[in-house]
């Protein structure tokens, strides 16, 4: 069982075509047989892009401001699917005992992962994306932060290995290509950006709660938005990971900038370019468009 003393970083290993480590796979058999109910409500993301935030958003949606929400951190209120790293337990466990209903569940996996009790229960699924340079350097410095896992490196090495998907969680591109494609075949699958959220937070909320069928006032949708911005969810112990086992927040907070474009404090314009020039071989076949700035 999961022990936060002995908490050691992991080594990436290849998991059916996809870079993984043990604290994600431990427990495949199990999150491989979860059984999904129809009104679950799975929140999928490639790591770094928002998940705490929708997280955070669909829970004030279906909840408001309760007891529960008060004194249990967002992690242990949003079960996180394939994790080990709890000593509540597997993510697994947590997401069969949430006591909510909806019960809000999050993954990482890339969607040939995703257990497929998901799909025969028609559950609905929300998934976000971020732009790539963005999300690589705010993976890069939770990286430095949690103790799970493997080593970033320096920026120079860990914007290499980006590229090439040596990532816990896979590549990047497989990663929001093969959730994109999903969406043209299972309809249940609402697929929105981080750099719309930050655009505009409550034209965001609207299209969630028409995906999610809620009706929601004016005013309760106005203190949602209110209530998930930045600074509010940075200062509180429930949504800022500050009770975490396995994160030490003093190399870098998990709620770090927020920003759009902060990728341009830490590419060179050499990097940049070479990235760009990658990106457009990576992603030629595809149809997804993403912000850099806004
Ligand atoms: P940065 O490292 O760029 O600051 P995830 O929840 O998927 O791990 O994503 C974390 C990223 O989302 C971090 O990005 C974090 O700051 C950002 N984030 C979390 N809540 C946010 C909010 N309310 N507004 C803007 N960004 C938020």
């Amino acid at each position: 069982s999961f022990d936060p003393h002995k908490i050691s970083r992991a080594e990436l290993f290849d998991f059916h075509g996809v870079s993984m480590t043990h604290f994600y796979t431990d427990n495949w058999e199990n999150v491989q047989n979860f059984q999904a109910r129809p009104d679950d409500i799975l929140i999928a993301t490639y790591p770094k892009a928002g998940t705490t935030w929708v997280s955070y958003i669909l829970d004030l949606l279906y909840f408001g401001q309760t007891e529960r929400q008060t004194s249990t951190p967002i992690f242990d209120r949003v079960a996180f699917l394939e994790s080990t790293i709890s000593p509540l337990g597997p993510g697994k466990d947590l997401a069969d005992n949430l006591p909510t209903s909806p019960r809000l569940i999050k993954t990482h996996l890339p969607v040939q992962f995703v257990p497929k009790s998901f799909w025969e229960q028609n559950s609905r699924i929300v998934y976000v994306a971020r732009n790539a340079k963005d999300n690589m350097v705010s993976y890069f410095h939770f990286d430095r932060m949690i103790r799970t896992q493997p080593e970033p490196g320096e920026w120079s090495s860990y914007f290499h290995r980006f590229m090439e998907g040596k990532m816990v969680f896979g590549s990047w591109y497989d990663h929001v290509n093969g959730w994109w494609k999903k969406k043209q075949t299972y309809s249940k699958l609402h697929y929105m950006f981080y750099e719309d959220l930050s655009e505009d937070t409550g034209r965001e909320i609207d299209n969630l709660c028409s995906f999610l069928g809620l009706s929601r006032s004016d005013e309760e949708k106005k203190l949602v938005a209110s209530g998930v911005q930045f600074d509010k969810m940075k200062n509180d112990d429930t949504t800022n990971y500050s009770t975490h086992c396995a994160m030490d927040l003093k190399i870098s907070p998990f709620m770090r900038k927020g920003k759009v474009g902060d990728w341009k404090n830490h590419f060179t314009v050499a990097q940049s370019q070479q990235f760009d020039e990658d990106y457009e071989k990576k992603m030629k076949n595809s149809t997804l468009q993403f912000r850099t700035e806004i």
